[in-house]
């Protein structure tokens, strides 16, 4: 079953690899319409915020080999093979230390790196998608501030036909679509772009993308082989009861109404994402959810 999914996503992403060839420029569509630059005053310390906020640090740090915050090379274990993480200092060679601003825009908000290659969506750039501009150059701006490491790629193992990086152009063009959306509410901006909470609360449709129809109602294989529990419509739990306030403190803590604590993949958005976060932005995020339980 599982070979014949691969064997079929193989055939349809080369199709949709075709067309794209076919139909679009070969250009990526990110488009820099700001006047913002990652130079701009006030730009790294607003960027250690959001950098939290975005939960790239969960990624981008091999914690359990001890490794450097930000120098990546966390294993990703997926259903497509093992993706190590790039390192995200500014060193020249093995970092991002050469990047412009339109090269990081480009691989935050379209998966599309340095060299033009194909990023897979591993990176959940299909939800980054919906940063604004000034958010991701906030970003680079911080992280251009950290010391640089040098700590070179580690190769991915992954399989044929993924291997094949210009595979995920014809994916991209079917799936990633949102543009830009930093005048959503805040709390909306903060569950579905920055905090990317539907890469692991919303199921995945045949060809591994989110399933936009069906936002945050779970998914039974989240990272890790995690079951990972409906936010909107739950069935299984009570979710659905808890309060703004409930909802708030778990993010901050961990801790559920029922004294239970977060476990697993959760405890770590937690520990490296939202317990940072203000009151106001959990508070805001907390209201988001439950604004999706009322009808
Ligand atoms: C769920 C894990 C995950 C999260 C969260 C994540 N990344 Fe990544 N990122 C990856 C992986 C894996 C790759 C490599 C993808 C590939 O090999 O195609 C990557 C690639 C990148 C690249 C391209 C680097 C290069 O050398 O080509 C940049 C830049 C990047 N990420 C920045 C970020 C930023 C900024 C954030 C937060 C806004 C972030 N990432 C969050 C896993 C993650
Ligand atoms: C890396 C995957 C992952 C991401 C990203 C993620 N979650 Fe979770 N979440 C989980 C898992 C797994 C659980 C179940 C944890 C447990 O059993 O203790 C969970 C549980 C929860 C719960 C408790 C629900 C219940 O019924 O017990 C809430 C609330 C929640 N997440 C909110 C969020 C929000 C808000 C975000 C985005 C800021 C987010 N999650 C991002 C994996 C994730």
């Amino acid at each position: 079953m599982r070979l014949l999914r691969l064997a079929i996503i193989g055939a349809l992403a080369t199709g949709a690899l075709v067309l794209a060839w076919l139909s679009v420029p070969s250009s990526s569509p990110v488009v820099i319409t700001e006047e913002s630059s990652s130079r701009d005053p006030g730009m790294a310390e607003r960027g250690a915020y959001v950098v939290r906020a975005a939960g790239c640090i969960s990624c981008h740090w091999d914690r359990k080999g001890s490794g450097i915050a930000f120098a990546g090379g966390r294993a990703l274990a997926t259903p497509f093979g093992v993706f190590y993480s790039p390192n995200l200092t500014p060193d020249v060679e093995t970092g991002i230390g050469g990047w412009s601003d339109e090269d990081f825009v480009r691989a935050v908000t379209w998966g599309e790196g340095i060299h033009g290659e194909q990023l897979y969506p591993v990176f959940p750039y299909t939800s980054y998608s919906a940063m604004g501009v000034s958010d991701v150059l906030a970003i680079k701006a911080y992280l251009f501030t950290l010391k640089p490491v040098k700590a070179p790629q580690l190769e991915n193992k992954i399989s044929f036909p993924f291997s094949w990086r210009a595979l995920m152009k014809g994916w991209k063009l079917l799936f990633v679509d949102s543009p830009q959306n930093e005048d959503w509410p805040r709390g909306e901006y903060l569950v579905r772009a920055l905090g990317h909470c539907g890469q692991c609360h919303t199921p995945r449709n045949f060809f591994g993308a989110l399933d936009g129809g069906a936002h945050l109602q779970g998914n039974r294989s989240g990272p890790d082989g995690w079951r990972v529990p409906a936010l909107v419509g739950a069935t299984k739990s009570n979710f659905a009861d808890w309060s703004v306030e409930e909802i708030a403190e778990y993010l901050k803590s961990g801790v559920k109404p029922d004294f239970d604590s977060a476990q697993g993949p959760m405890a770590e958005v937690i520990e490296d994402n939202t317990k940072h976060l203000t009151s106001e932005d959990r508070r805001a995020i907390a209201l988001y959810l439950k604004s999706l339980n009322q009808h």
